[in-house]
């Protein structure tokens, strides 16, 4: 019955489903000599090739001050062997700054997006770059989060590790302000913020998270401004693919309603894939999602069977895998465990310590207890199923992102180190996701990894997580090694493209009133693979002598110089490219 399920689920939901015209060859490309990104299946097809990459996050780019700050920074991005960067396509804010880019203004139920020299003309100048050095870019629309106290009351205030409100950093770092719609005073100065969903569900005038995914004006505003952002690069192969969001979820900010569910967040998706592709059908669409799956939720786009196991597979056809399901995860956590418990034994290393205070984003759904079931990462208790979104027809291949400092995929194994239980959760989610694309038949991108190391934390905005332990934060060692291992399992699982988050850039141009501002330190200068400084010795995130600027940092950064972590990927990058 268990094992049978999806076969029920597709007869039940087949009459849910949408008619989307979509054609089959947007995502069974033949291998034509097309210079835009497609698809054949499993992996990207560019000119001809397959193209498989190690990338990196970098959503600030579009924000520098200066055109030879963008320029500088993608020249050291490719250095490094990066064939593609991820970055934000949106910029919303509900009153026009004073200084510095922005893209639309949401205000009072009306959008309006600026196309001059400090709007989207950035974006043209960051992708016009980009392909000078032979970068592609990911270009994301719009953003779930804002982790400040909304206005209502509802929603944390959110700190840095240091102490410092995440509010008193610049607009458009993430963890400040990509998601709001508050005005806040900042060293005497009217400061405006800038926009993710609960900007447009304010302004339009409404209350839950999720109307911004059923609420119709909001829906016509958000994909206006997608046309028009699409619109402009339609011809452009230098965009690899459309992002829907960053991290959709039913809950941000803003609370979600009761009546959200997975597949209130697949049918949006669903919808605006279709919307994009109605406008631009040379490029390929993605959700963005974190990746959460619900193993036992009904489908909107339910997997068709494999076909029957045949003696000898037809040449060149690849083995798709079955969905991942309940009962799989939790016998094959049994016998990890089992095995882990082995290793202990044998090295004689059974530790003592409990488990660690996990970090907690300030305003999920309920989730179920880890202990019981297949946990948060894969009972729908975000509102995502990725892979019934991963099937939806217009959507061209999976993403998922790894940050186990924010996230638990795995219950921790008391019989392992803290450190190696964060590594693990990382090798289980990577595994567990390519089975998904695989079960589906699309490629799958890892959109972001991160690991928060001591050097860093003082700039971590841990969401919600206790500040009571310290030092926190991995070793730069144990970063350079997880960020190999993760590589090595997506390497080795198929995973088409493996973007690091995040890039981080000293020395750029800095200005008042804008996200790279004087003064203002963001990158913990360590660029050894020894460093082992406990966070508070750490600089002061509001406070420096600095006088160059920094790109924002929120816990991930890395810097520009040849770091471990730089040469990790950039070796992965070597052998991905001589496979
Ligand atoms: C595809 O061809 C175009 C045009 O020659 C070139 O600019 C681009 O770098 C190529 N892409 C890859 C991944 O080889
Ligand atoms: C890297 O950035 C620096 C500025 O910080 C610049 O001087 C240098 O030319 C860049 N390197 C490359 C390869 O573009
Ligand atoms: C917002 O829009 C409504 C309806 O269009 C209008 O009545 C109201 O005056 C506007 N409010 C502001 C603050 O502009
Ligand atoms: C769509 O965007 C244009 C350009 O910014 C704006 O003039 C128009 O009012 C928008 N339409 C809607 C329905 O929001
Ligand atoms: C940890 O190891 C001990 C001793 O072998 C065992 O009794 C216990 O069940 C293990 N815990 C887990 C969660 O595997
Ligand atoms: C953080 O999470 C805990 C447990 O979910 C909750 O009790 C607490 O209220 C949260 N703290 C804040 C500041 O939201
Ligand atoms: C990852 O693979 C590379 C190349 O095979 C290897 O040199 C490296 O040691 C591996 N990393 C880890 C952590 O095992
Ligand atoms: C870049 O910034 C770092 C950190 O502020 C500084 O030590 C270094 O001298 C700067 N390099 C250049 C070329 O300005
Ligand atoms: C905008 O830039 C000018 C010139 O640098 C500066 O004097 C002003 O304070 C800035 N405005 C804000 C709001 O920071
Ligand atoms: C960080 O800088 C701010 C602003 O200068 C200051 O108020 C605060 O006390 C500093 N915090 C630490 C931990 O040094």
């Amino acid at each position: 019955m268990k094992v049978h399920r999806w076969l029920l689920l597709t007869s039940l939901a087949a009459s849910l489903l949408p008619a989307l015209a979509i054609p089959s060859f947007r995502t069974k490309a033949k291998r034509n000599s097309s210079p835009f990104v497609q698809s054949d299946g499993t992996s990207f097809i560019v000119n001809g090739s397959k193209f498989r990459y190690v990338g990196t996050n970098a959503y600030w780019l579009p924000v520098l001050n200066t055109d030879e700050d963008i320029w500088n920074t993608l020249g050291n991005i490719s250095a490094i062997g990066a064939k593609v960067i991820r970055t934000w396509a949106f910029n919303d804010v509900n009153a026009i700054p004073e200084n510095g880019t922005w893209f639309q203004l949401v205000q009072n139920g009306t959008v309006s997006i600026n196309e001059g020299p400090n709007g989207l003309q950035r974006l043209d100048t960051v992708i016009q770059m980009a392909q000078q050095r032979g970068l592609y870019v990911i270009l994301s629309l719009t953003n779930n989060w804002f982790p400040q106290a909304s206005t209502s009351g509802t929603g944390t205030s959110l700190r840095t590790r240091n102490g410092s409100p995440s509010v008193t950093l610049p607009r458009n770092y993430l963890s400040n302000d990509y998601g709001s719609d508050q005005f806040q005073y900042l060293r005497c100065s009217l400061i405006v913020v800038t926009g993710g969903m609960d900007m447009y569900v304010r302004q339009f005038g409404q209350n839950y998270h999720d109307q911004f995914y059923t609420d119709q004006n909001i829906l016509n505003a958000f994909k206006n401004f997608t046309t028009q952002v699409v619109s402009r690069y339609v011809n452009n192969p230098a965009v690899f693919s459309w992002e829907i969001a960053n991290d959709a979820r039913c809950a941000s900010t803003l609370p979600a309603s009761s009546s959200c569910t997975t597949e209130t967040v697949t049918q949006w998706h669903a919808t605006i894939a279709e919307h994009i592709l109605s406008i631009d059908p040379n490029h390929l669409v993605s959700s963005g999602t974190q990746g959460f799956m619900c193993t036992d939720c009904p489908k909107l786009y339910p997997l068709t069977p494999p076909p029957a196991p045949q003696p000898s597979p037809a040449p060149g056809t690849k083995k798709r895998s079955a969905p991942v399901t309940s009962r799989q995860i939790l016998r094959k956590r049994s016998e990890s465990r089992r095995l882990s418990r082995e290793a202990a034994l044998r090295r004689g290393t059974l530790p003592q310590n409990g488990v660690r205070v996990r970090g907690r984003w300030a305003s999920t759904a309920t989730r179920r207890q880890q202990s019981q079931g297949v946990g948060s990462s894969y009972d729908g208790s975000y509102g995502v199923d990725s892979q019934d979104i991963m099937n939806i027809p217009g959507i061209g291949f999976g993403t998922f992102q790894v940050f186990p400092d924010q996230d638990t995929y795995v219950p921790y194994d008391p019989n392992l180190s803290q450190y190696d239980n964060l590594v693990n959760q990382g090798v289980d989610w990577i595994t567990s996701q390519a089975q998904s694309a695989s079960a589906v038949g699309k490629p799958l991108i890892m959109t972001s990894f991160g690991l928060v190391t001591q050097a860093n934390s003082a700039d971590f905005v841990p969401f919600n997580m206790s500040t009571a332990i310290d030092p926190y934060g991995a070793t730069n060692q144990q970063q350079i090694d997880a960020y190999s291992t993760w590589l090595n399992t997506s390497v080795s699982s198929n995973v088409a493209g493996m973007i690091q988050y995040q890039w981080g850039q000293m020395n750029l141009t800095a200005e008042t009133g804008t996200t790279i501002s004087p003064g203002l330190t963001g990158i913990s200068p360590s660029p050894g693979t020894t460093g082992t400084t406990p966070s508070s010795t750490t600089t002061n995130t509001t406070q420096s002598s600095d006088t160059t600027g920094f790109s924002p940092n929120d816990g991930y950064s890395s810097n520009s110089n040849a770091n471990g972590v730089q040469q990790v990927m950039s070796s992965t990058a070597q052998n991905i490219a001589s496979d």
